[in-house]
């Protein structure tokens, strides 16, 4: 039997409802801030992502799905979305000639991670990015969005954390407090992190492995270097939040993944989904424009793992909608009546399923519950030679006979005030 690869899944139409719920929720609110849609690339060069994500990332390092194509150019399955979008936005001039652009994009990311409950090798994003100011506002409207559509996903105990990881000015400071404070304890860091130690010590504070974890708690905090701007720039974010009711915690040491972040960083966490608990994140980044040749830009965006914030969204409800109508017959001259009703049905808007092998009625009658149908329309013999249909009313279990014409106007006649 042929498989698939591991960390890599078949979404099946049981999760699709739940799936189209979360992804519909979150359309909605991209376009209540005037988020506009992007497709970008499954793949890109890999300069793309290795001047981009930073060249220490975890991503970066092991977790890139990498390969030459025909000419030997090295092409990278994209691990995220956020180095396409700033790409796109630098490569079209339309948008980046405009004051500022807001974009929103969906789609599958590819992680050569260890599979394990939430952690997938290809899975799902929806993101937005933001162009154009350093206004703490836009820091605030991209953390209210992603809280809108986790609230209106029905997660019911979530935590958003925020914190600012300053400029590159005010880090420089930091990095040298950090630099000193895990050069004394080296010989408790893993092998990662004592090599990333000279190349990148913030990277250290991201590192989930047991005793770098334990290190991490009497770490120096990035607090007191955080030049006047900055400081002021995060009051700034807190303050929008504290003002639209949006609940935050402070988490000190909240790094991130992705080298490109300056300033405000935030995760959206939540207890129940273990050791891989964040569900989405983002932050500042405003040196990645420039860093990829375009003019100097401040920006800013988050991205949310679809099926992480699956595993949080409440099952009720959820079930795969059923039919409109299961039509019944017994083949011979009995299945053109059947299959023109089918069509008239379809045309009017209805969802239909029919069985052209018929079969007996009872195991028709079984396929129509298992299709959930709303009703049963039942076209056997004595039904064609009377030109009528026998209409059974899958919810209550009643049956009425009806004329084949003036069941189809009065179906008509429904939709019509249905649809104003
Ligand atoms: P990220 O934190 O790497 O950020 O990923 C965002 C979300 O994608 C995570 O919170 C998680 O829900 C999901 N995710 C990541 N890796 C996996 C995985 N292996 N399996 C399942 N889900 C996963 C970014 O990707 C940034 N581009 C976010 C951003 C946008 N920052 C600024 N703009």
């Amino acid at each position: 039997m042929l498989t698939k690869p591991p960390g890599i899944e078949d979404i099946f139409p049981d999760r699709i409802v739940k799936w189209n719920r979360l992804v519909n929720a979150a359309r909605y609110v991209f376009g209540l801030y005037n988020y506009r849609e992007i497709i970008i690339p499954v793949m890109e060069y890999t300069e793309l992502f290795t001047r981009g994500l930073g060249n220490e990332s975890d991503i970066v390092t092991k977790e890139m799905f990498t390969f030459e194509d025909r000419g030997n150019r090295s092409l990278t399955l994209r691990p995220e979305g956020t180095a396409s979008v700033v790409r796109a936005y630098i490569e079209n001039g339309e948008y980046n000639r405009l004051s500022s652009a807001k974009f929103f994009y969906t789609g599958p990311m590819f992680r050569a991670e260890r599979p394990q409950r939430g952690r997938l090798r290809q899975f799902n994003q929806f993101g937005a990015e933001f162009f154009g100011s350093s206004n703490p506002y836009y820091d605030f409207e991209i953390i209210a969005m992603g809280d809108t559509i986790t609230k209106s996903a029905g997660i019911p105990s979530y935590t958003l954390k925020l914190n600012s990881i300053g400029c590159p000015e005010c880090r420089k400071g930091y990095i040298a407090d950090i630099h000193e404070y895990y050069t004394a304890r080296k010989e408790r860091l893993c092998e990662d992190c004592r090599r990333r130690l000279e190349k990148n010590a913030l990277r250290l504070l991201d590192c989930k492995n047991e005793s770098c974890v334990a290190l991490k708690k009497d770490a120096p905090l990035l607090g007191q270097h955080l030049c006047e701007e900055c400081r002021e720039h995060h009051a700034a974010v807190k303050g929008h939040c504290d003002a639209a009711g949006i609940a935050y915690e402070d988490d000190p040491y909240l790094v991130r993944g992705l080298d490109y972040y300056t300033k405000t960083t935030f995760e959206f966490v939540s207890s129940s989904l273990g050791g891989q608990n964040a569900f989405a994140g983002g932050g500042r980044y405003d040196e990645l424009v420039a860093r990829f040749g375009g003019s100097p830009t401040p920006a800013v965006g988050f991205a949310a793992g679809i099926e992480r914030m699956l595993l949080l969204v409440p099952d009720a409800e959820t079930d795969v909608p059923g039919v409109d109508y299961y039509v019944l017959h017994s083949g011979g001259t009995t299945l053109a009546p059947a299959l023109r009703l089918t069509a008239s049905l379809r045309s009017m808007g209805c969802s239909v399923v029919i069985d052209p092998d018929a079969g007996g009625f009872k195991s028709q009658m079984k396929k129509a519950n298992r299709e959930k149908a709303g009703h049963a329309l039942i076209i056997g013999e004595e039904e064609a030679a009377s030109n009528t249909v026998t209409v059974k009313d899958m919810t209550q279990g009643t049956q009425t006979a009806a004329g084949y014409d003036a069941f189809l106007s009065s179906i008509r006649a429904d939709r019509e005030k249905r649809n104003g």
